[in-house]
């Protein structure tokens, strides 16, 4: 496949794409073949995308508002006029479905979009003095030079999220994505370029070596907020790192979401939903259900009808239009989905459908009966296409259940009775809940967790909010 890839393999620092004396290989994960060599960054070209973007600061930061919105449309059409394109990337360097990818890149693009109109509304607040003399203002202006670094699991999406309210904002950004996924951020650059925009405001430093990258900029005084979105180890590692010069911090970290249905739902939606929240690009989002709780007097009937629906997904290439279930990422996170699943079913759980490799990185969409506390499903996050079911009888055992654990990012129910709906929805310990809703994501929102899931949020004006900052002006004036 690497004759065939024609699209950008240089990192984009200081302005111009640069090739690199040694290079990394992006593995289609469906395949097993290698798509395309990628520009391999060191601590030198770290350095140098360093001092570009704080130097890039002084002006990007003074452009008007209206400035960076109209850079920001552009864009946005630009990624909109090669979704199609950008989507078959996604799905041939990290396995996403090309039709569900599609609906990544959209994401992708409403969050520049979004941003672009949100820029002009970074409005500031006059605050009456106690002295006639004075005026007091609280101006909001930009933290400074950004160091963002993305998770292989949404190429496009987590990108823009973070990207455009950073340039929004008034801030110059260097991102380093991940070592699976570099080819779509390196397209997004592209089309960045294309839009006019500048390439030291935004640059790419693709590494195989993210340790030593990531600490010129971590170490650096200049570099005033990191944004990550990944594991929660690597999320304490970075804030540990942020804490030397007192960075803004925003960290999207893991979950382990629980997902309650009560047995008032709507059967045949919730096993919809159920599907929709846990299957989509094969389990591997940080949102996805991890355990799935039904209330007793319907999980027979719930656990039948979702094992025959899992059954009915068609398993595939990703490059497929068709395709609702491609490989998972790595071999380890295939050796993580065999080990939870293994000791489950040691542990006593049944297989409704599904429980073992199809082919390759392809694990079979998976429904796991009869699962209990001591698995280890119920205790780590799987990111991967198999949904634990757990029976319970009252609701207060219920929320018990799907607040214990470390994490906190999303939680979601199932009910008719909507007194439930909000008690249920405000005793869950979690930043996001979807509430008789699988895909709670939107751009306008905000989505961020709680406990070790992190902090920070993005989307909406919270999402902007992260990159800047408040000043306080006291005016005395001459009488
Ligand atoms: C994630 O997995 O972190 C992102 C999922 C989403 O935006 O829905």
């Amino acid at each position: 496949m690497t004759t065939t890839f024609t699209g950008e393999t240089r990192a984009l620092i200081a302005g111009q794409f640069i090739s690199t004396s040694s290079t990394f290989a992006v593995t289609n994960p469906y395949t097993g073949l290698e798509v395309a060599r990628v520009a391999d960054c060191g601590v030198s070209e770290a350095k140098t995308a360093l001092e570009a973007s704080t130097a890039a600061f002084t002006w990007w930061s003074k452009t008007t508002a209206y400035e960076r919105a109209a850079l920001l449309r552009k864009f946005f059409n630009l990624i909109l006029r090669d979704e199609a394109e950008i989507a078959s990337m996604i799905a041939l360097e990290m396995g996403k479905p090309v039709s569900e990818a599609l609906g990544e890149v959209r994401y992708a693009a409403g969050f520049v979009d979004w941003y672009a109109e949100e820029a002009k509304r970074v409005y500031g607040q006059t605050i009456p003095s106690q002295f006639a003399h004075k005026r007091l203002f609280a101006i909001s202006q930009p933290v400074g030079a950004v160091y963002a670094v993305t998770p292989w699991n949404f190429p496009a999406a987590m990108v823009t999220r973070k990207l455009a309210p950073a340039l929004a904002a008034g801030c110059t950004i260097v991102l380093k994505p991940a070592e699976q996924s570099p080819l779509t951020a390196l397209k997004l650059a592209t089309l960045w370029l294309e839009a006019g925009g500048h390439g030291d405001v935004f640059q790419v430093i693709t590494t195989n070596d993210p340790v030593a990258v990531s600490k010129v900029f971590m170490e650096d005084d200049r570099i005033r907020k990191i944004t990550f979105t990944g594991s929660t180890e690597v999320g304490k590692i970075l804030t540990k790192q942020a804490s030397d010069t007192l960075k803004r911090v925003s960290m999207e970290l893991g979950g382990h979401a629980p997902y309650l249905v009560f047995a008032d739902a709507d059967i045949e939606q919730a096993v919809k939903d159920v599907i929709t929240c846990k299957f989509r690009n094969a389990g591997q989002t940080c949102v996805c259900t991890n355990r799935v709780y039904v209330q007793r007097s319907i999980v027979d009937e719930f656990t039948q009808k979702l094992g025959e629906a899992v059954a009915q997904l068609k398993i595939g290439d990703p490059l497929e239009s068709s395709t609702q279930i491609g490989p998972v990422v790595d071999s380890a996170g295939l050796e993580k989905i065999k080990r939870h699943v293994q000791d489950a079913v040691q542990k006593g759980a049944t297989v409704v459908t599904g429980g073992a490799v199809q082919s390759g990185l392809v694990f079979q969409p998976t429904v796991l009966g009869n699962v209990s506390g001591e698995m280890l499903i119920l205790q780590e996050e799987t990111f991967g296409p198999v949904a634990p079911i757990i029976a319970f009888d009252t609701e207060l055992e219920a929320i018990s259940a799907a607040n214990n654990t470390p994490f906190g990012l999303a939680a979601y129910l199932w009910t008719k009775d909507i007194s439930r709906a909000m008690r249920v929805a405000e005793r869950l310990e979690y930043g996001i809940i979807g509430l008789n809703d699988a895909v709670p994501s939107t751009v306008q929102a905000p989505f961020g967790g709680v406990k070790q899931s992190g902090y920070g949020r993005e989307g909406g004006h919270w999402g902007l909010e992260e990159y800047l900052f408040t000043k306080f002006i006291s005016f005395g004036m001459e009488q």
